[in-house]
């Protein structure tokens, strides 16, 4: 059992948004009927050859003034390892396609530079390789995903990829590695084969799609200790019929599936999408109710995926998702930088809740991007470095991470705005192995309070603490000059009430509380 939302309409309106009265809102948590993992991969990161995402927010280079280590910035490194990022999906994206691993190896004064044709045609000088990267995820002590290109690149080159990476045989690319200075193989365990291969990746038709990961994946070998979790591409958004071919075509091939979602206000494509922090109500509202839709997505997805495999061994891998706005002004179009404000906080949580909730099927997610690229971790100037809203969430919601999974029932008002509604709150409650229960809550009601009244059968909590991030202002965000602006704060709304708790959560905040 998963939470299950029931929502009911909101009550009268009042007329100013701080007098206004707290919905009532129940909850039921089952800490006796304990589900699955919640896999802490679900907290992965994406980053992408695009914009200042790799140079300059990861990549600086070692003579850089910024401090680095070979080349890698430490403040950087410091922020993600204090939120124990499980997993970094690199070079793309849509660059993964076009992408040739061979110009990012040797000495880097002589490697090959070519244009980035996607993302703002600038000139990728390859100093940001395969060793670099590998440098990169050992110095954040996370996992690597490595997306292979199969748009533009051959059989031959991914498979002499996946070669140079994982094996320790007296081979051609081993032996490359090791006078490339690397002597052991890396641990190499997600790797998948394409992106986006429906748009930016070939265009393909999921047939032809299908059939082409059969042919890239039989030349992925499992070398001596490395075996490979191939992840086949999977739909954009409500394309159902990608998933419903690609299962039926190729399930006993991949151990998981791709998935991607993003939230535009607009929530088009065309035109603008809507500012990172000049927005009002509507926006707000809008997002948030394109960020909703990933519980739908999820659930039919994972419903054609039960027919083609009804034992969940295939995972559904959210590998990219997160806020879709306008560049910030000034920025070049092509690299996608934008700010971050409480509205990414909520889609963050939002999002997060439910991966958590479809934990038996959604097996790891990758927020894009980690650094100066769409829904970021870190924005970075030069020498300074700020954490987002986002980040702060990534940091509430870590005890999740490879916790027990707890099924929650969740009874609260609509949020309505101009006509439209959704739900007002979304929750997800999981068990450490130490025993203390987590529950993080989103209120996404920018003007009421929300009281909620929880049961929690099957435990008897002692103490509670809690955390909460908000702001009087849904545009609040950290800038360079102010970057503590919004960070989470002790919260202390809340009691133990027999065997459960009351709390009223402020209106657009989200909350973690722990109860031992
Ligand atoms: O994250 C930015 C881009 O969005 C990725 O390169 C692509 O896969 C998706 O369309």
């Amino acid at each position: 059992m998963k939470t299950r939302i029931i929502t009911v309409a909101a009550g009268l309106v009042a007329a100013t948004a701080f007098a206004q009265p707290a919905t009532t809102n129940s909850l039921v948590i089952h800490a006796d009927a304990a589900t699955n993992r919640i896999s802490k991969n679900i907290y992965g990161q994406f980053s992408e050859h695009l914009g200042r995402c790799i140079y300059e927010g990861i990549w600086v280079g070692p003579d850089s003034p910024i401090p680095n280590t070979r080349g890698i910035r430490n403040d950087v490194v410091a922020a993600l390892k204090q939120i124990k990022v499980p997993n970094v999906r690199w070079p793309g994206g849509c660059f993964a396609d076009e992408y040739h691993w061979k110009d990012g190896i040797g000495a880097r004064a002589q490697r090959a530079s070519i244009i980035n044709t996607t993302w703002g045609g600038v000139v990728e000088n390859n100093h940001f390789g395969t060793h670099e990267f590998m440098d990169f995820c050992e110095q954040v002590g996370c996992e690597p995903v490595i997306c292979g290109n199969v748009g533009s690149g051959s059989v031959q080159e991914m498979m002499e990829w996946v070669e140079y990476l994982t094996s320790n045989a007296d081979s051609p690319m081993a032996n490359l590695r090791r006078r490339n200075g690397r002597d052991q193989p890396w641990k190499v365990r997600y790797f998948a084969v394409g992106n986006e291969n429906w748009g930016c990746g070939g265009n393909m038709r999921p047939e032809f799609y299908a059939d082409n990961f059969k042919r890239y994946n039989t030349f992925i070998k499992n070398y001596p200790g490395n075996n490979v979790y191939r992840v086949a591409c999977g739909a954009s958004g409500e394309d159902y019929n990608w998933t419903k071919v690609l299962m039926a075509s190729a399930a006993n091939q991949m151990n998981g599936l791709s998935l991607h979602h993003y939230s535009l206000p607009s929530g088009s494509w065309s035109g603008s999408k809507g500012s990172a922090t000049a927005f009002k109500e509507d926006q707000w509202f809008s997002t948030l109710r394109n960020t909703l839709l990933m519980e739908e997505l999820v659930t039919k997805h994972s419903a054609i995926m039960d027919q083609a495999d009804p034992r969940k061994r295939i995972g559904l891998i959210v590998d990219e998702w997160g806020a879709w706005y306008d560049v910030e002004p000034g920025t070049n179009p092509g690299f996608l930088y934008q700010q971050n404000t409480l509205r990414d906080a909520l889609v963050a949580g939002s999002n997060l809740n439910i991966f958590n909730n479809h934990a038996d099927r959604v097996k790891m997610a990758n927020i894009a991007q980690a650094i100066n690229v769409l829904q970021s971790m870190i924005l970075t100037e030069k020498e300074k470095m700020l954490v987002t809203p986002t980040y702060h969430v990534f940091a509430m919601f870590l005890p999740h991470q490879d916790a027990t999974l707890l099924p929650s029932e969740l009874t609260c008002e609509d949020y309505a705005f101009d006509g439209r509604k959704i739900s007002g709150l979304n929750v997800s409650v999981s068990r450490d192995p130490a025993g203390a229960v987590h529950v993080s809550l989103c209120n996404l009601n920018p003007t009421r309070p929300a009281r909620l009244r929880c049961d929690l059968q099957g435990a008897t909590p002692k103490s509670v603490s809690g955390r909460v991030l908000t702001a009087a202002d849904m545009t609040a965000h950290n800038t360079f000059d102010h970057p503590d602006t919004l960070k989470p704060e002790p919260f202390e709304k809340v009691e133990i009430a027999g065997n459960g708790f009351t709390t009223t959560l402020p209106p657009k905040s989200v909350v973690m509380l722990e109860f031992k």
